[in-house]
């Protein structure tokens, strides 16, 4: 276990630049996401942790060495990629011992550890099968068990599971949680995917177009958003938006719907200036009698709770109701929001007030 500490780090690819200065501390034995659209830089900045890819500017370092210019095999790290990259000829008690092969261990050192992972992960039954004849759920632990095996300072995966169906990466993401929690190695988990960001990190790293918007634990994030940025991309279904300002002690929306706000906002300061008024779908209830109006838009029901598109005063509005309602396109029904859970970020930055 070691921490992992990023300072200024840079990347460029001849003129174009695709991480512009990131610095992020890895506490010893945190497990860290790494999380952002498509795009943003997460697999290049792991790759350049990981020593498969030249660092432009910076420095990276694990425990106390300095390894922005050591080769990847002398950082005593381990990766996961998202397509497994098994080698195929290879029974899977020889792919995960292959490392420590290559480094000339002992051959009972190698049985005894990949045992070990073996019993980690549910193996211990396939340790003679060859890569095809395991489900990708199988051959995903594996990998991992390749990693396991050799013990290192640090853990990174570049979206393991997003080869798998959506049960299986329900399951696969507690598996990992808790082999983490088991040993405690420090890990970094790049995920395009907020909810396993959310269910999985101890720390989240927002990206975006090549800088940090945010770091956080998952719930500061939730939150108490720092953006815009943030506040989209965090949560599901998404904020809903809308643009307005402050008048007279209320949110009047730029199309004349008025929002509660929180008693303790001082008002006077945030007078006339362009904002946005971010509101969580969940934060939303319906409501009989005093509530704002509203029309019932796409209704989509999943059991256990129900999301619906309302128009609000002409204002489009996401909601998620935990208790059964039971409501049809074209109803006319009455919602509040939690004035306690409103957001407010200035409309020019982006940044929360
Ligand atoms: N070898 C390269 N040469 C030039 N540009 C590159 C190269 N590799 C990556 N890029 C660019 O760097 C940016 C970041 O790529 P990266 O693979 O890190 O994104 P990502 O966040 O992992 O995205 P995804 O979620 O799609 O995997 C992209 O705009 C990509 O086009
Ligand atoms: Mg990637």
């Amino acid at each position: 276990m070691a921490p992992v500490n990023i300072q200024n780090i840079q990347k460029r690819y001849g003129q174009v630049k695709v991480i512009h200065d990131i610095s992020v501390d890895i506490g010893d034995g945190e497990f860290v996401v790494l999380v952002g659209p498509s795009g943003c830089g997460k697999s290049t900045l792991l790759r350049m942790i990981a020593g498969l890819e030249e660092v432009s500017d910076g420095e990276i370092r694990i425990g106390r060495r300095e390894v922005s210019n050591l080769p990847a095999r002398d950082r005593d790290i381990a990766m996961v990629f998202q397509n497994y990259a098994l080698y195929p000829h290879m029974t899977v008690a020889d792919n995960m011992g292959f490392a420590l092969k290559l480094k000339k261990a002992d051959p009972s050192e190698i049985a005894a550890k990949v045992q070990k992972a073996a019993a980690i992960l549910g193996l211990e039954s396939l340790l003679d099968r060859l890569p095809r004849q395991l489900s990708g759920g199988q051959r995903q632990r594996v990998a991992m068990g390749r990693a396991l095996v050799r013990d290192p300072q640090v853990f990174l995966f570049d979206e393991p599971l997003s080869n798998l169906d959506a049960k299986l990466r329900v399951q696969m993401r507690g598996e990992i949680k808790s082999m983490h929690q088991r040993i405690g190695t420090t890990t970094i988990y790049v995920t395009h995917d907020q909810v396993e960001a959310m269910t999985m990190a101890d720390k989240i790293v927002v990206l975006h177009g090549g800088l940090i918007e945010q770091v956080g634990a998952p719930l500061d994030l939730y939150d108490r958003p720092a953006n815009l940025f943030v506040a989209g991309f965090i949560g599901s279904p998404s904020m809903n938006f809308i643009d307005g300002r402050i008048e007279e002690g209320v949110f009047r929306s730029s199309k004349g719907l008025i929002l509660p706000l929180p008693d303790s906002l001082s008002l006077a300061q945030y007078g006339g200036r362009p904002l946005v008024y971010g509101i969580r779908p969940e934060h939303i209830r319906a409501t009989t009698g005093g509530g704002l109006p509203a029309r019932v838009g796409i209704v989509e029901g999943t059991g256990s709770e129900i999301y619906a598109r309302l128009d609000c005063g002409g204002e489009e509005i996401s909601c998620l109701f935990r208790e059964r309602l039971n409501i049809r396109f074209g109803d006319k029904i009455e919602i509040a929001i939690d004035p306690t859970c409103i957001h407010l970020f200035d409309k020019a930055s982006g940044k929360r007030l």
